[in-house]
């Protein structure tokens, strides 16, 4: 893709913008500009461009409204010491769009113009990259079905959009331990479905859950597998790790039915350079529940571009409660979070290679 530039006439004044990153939310506001690239089998990947950031127009039969062939990515760009900018791990997020764009049966962005757009639509608006402790610019790569139609069939045409939004820490606040509840009806991916994919569909299916979890004092929901309704999967939008007593790490193995997060993956690299364990295998609930009463568990934390590391406190189900350890943030834990931190913000080596380095 070749992406033609075409700023703004009308950037967000350098006050209002100040305002906004002195304390950015997650998601609610936008910068000046947006990548967009259209897409006909036709004519394969065309007029891809950047421009100024706005709404685009619908049309009510669109496939994407009525049979969500839709997916997305989520990564972040952080201020370096210097005051320039880098990207953890894009090309990572391109190849997982590329297979969730097969998966959904939409036309795949190459990766080469997935990481293009990222670093121009980035390097466009440096300014809004925000530089206080844990910010960043919350990148959102997303492919939509435009055709017009309403026969269940692939689209024939689709639009590759990127946003970007200043963004301050996902759960509002101090970092604290956010409670689980224990989802007993709710499933959030099937074998042979889309959980591996990031469509969505995923999304949509998990927020009733996420509901209940709220209406019973929880912050998030926690799915089992759908079969047995025993192993731990994942958040709604997070991987999952119990430490154990012994400083194993232990977390779901990717089977198909969970998203493979490159936050996981770097804490299983990471985990292991520190020197612990890491078993990525299927994980009873069970095993967490006895854990956290015989103290064979000791810290549980979430994880995810937009999470980074959370710790878990409570896990919480019908008429039942497990905390795992103090209930507190734990030592392990905050560990991760720091060595991964530090890499992402340039405070620290990068002997893996995962920063790219964008202006
Ligand atoms: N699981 C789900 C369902 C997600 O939406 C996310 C977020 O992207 C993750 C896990 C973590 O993935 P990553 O670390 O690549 O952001
Ligand atoms: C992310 O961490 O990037 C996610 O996509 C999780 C959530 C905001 C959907």
């Amino acid at each position: 893709m070749k992406f033609a530039v075409q700023p703004t006439g009308t950037p967000v004044d350098a006050e209002a913008r100040a305002e906004i990153l002195a304390n950015p939310a997650f998601g609610k506001v936008f910068t000046d500009h947006m990548v967009t690239a259209e897409f006909s089998v036709a004519e394969g990947w065309h007029d891809a461009r950047l421009e100024a950031y706005g709404p685009v127009s619908v049309d009510p039969a669109s496939v994407v409204l009525h049979y969500g062939q839709t997916v997305f990515e989520g990564l972040k760009a952080y201020q370096q010491p210097d005051g320039g900018v880098a990207l953890f791990r894009p090309e990572r997020n391109a190849a997982r769009m590329a297979a969730s764009c097969r998966r959904l049966a939409l036309p795949e962005v190459p990766e080469e113009s997935f990481v293009e757009a990222c670093k121009l639509l980035v390097t466009t608006d440096k300014d809004w990259v925000p530089s206080g402790e844990g910010a960043s610019l919350y990148l959102r790569p997303f492919v939509w079905a435009t055709e017009i139609g309403l026969g269940v069939r692939p689209s024939d045409t689709a639009l590759f959009q990127l946003i970007a939004s200043p963004s301050g820490n996902y759960f509002s606040g101090p970092l604290r331990p956010v409670s689980l509840w224990l989802s007993q009806e709710y499933t959030r991916a099937a074998p042979g479905g889309t959980g591996a994919a990031k469509c969505g569909g995923n999304y949509a299916a998990s927020l009733v859950a996420q509901q209940e979890a709220i209406a019973n004092g929880c912050d998030q929901v926690v799915f089992l597998d759908a079969v047995e309704h025993r192993w731990l999967e994942e958040l709604g939008g997070m991987n999952i790790f119990l430490v154990m007593d012994d400083g194993r790490l232990v977390t779901p193995d990717v089977s198909g039915t969970i998203l493979e997060g490159i936050t996981r993956d770097s804490i299983v690299t990471i985990a292991r350079e520190l020197g612990h364990e890491v078993e990525e295998r299927k994980v009873d609930v069970d095993e967490w529940r006895k854990g956290a009463v015989d103290g064979s568990v000791v810290e549980v934390f979430a994880c995810g571009t937009a999470a980074v590391i959370t710790p878990i406190g409570a896990l919480r189900w019908p008429g039942g409660e497990a905390v795992a350890g103090s209930g507190e943030p734990g030592e392990i834990t905050m560990k991760l979070r720091k060595a991964l931190m530090d890499i992402q913000y340039g405070r620290a080596e990068d002997p893996h290679g995962w920063v790219t380095r964008v202006c």
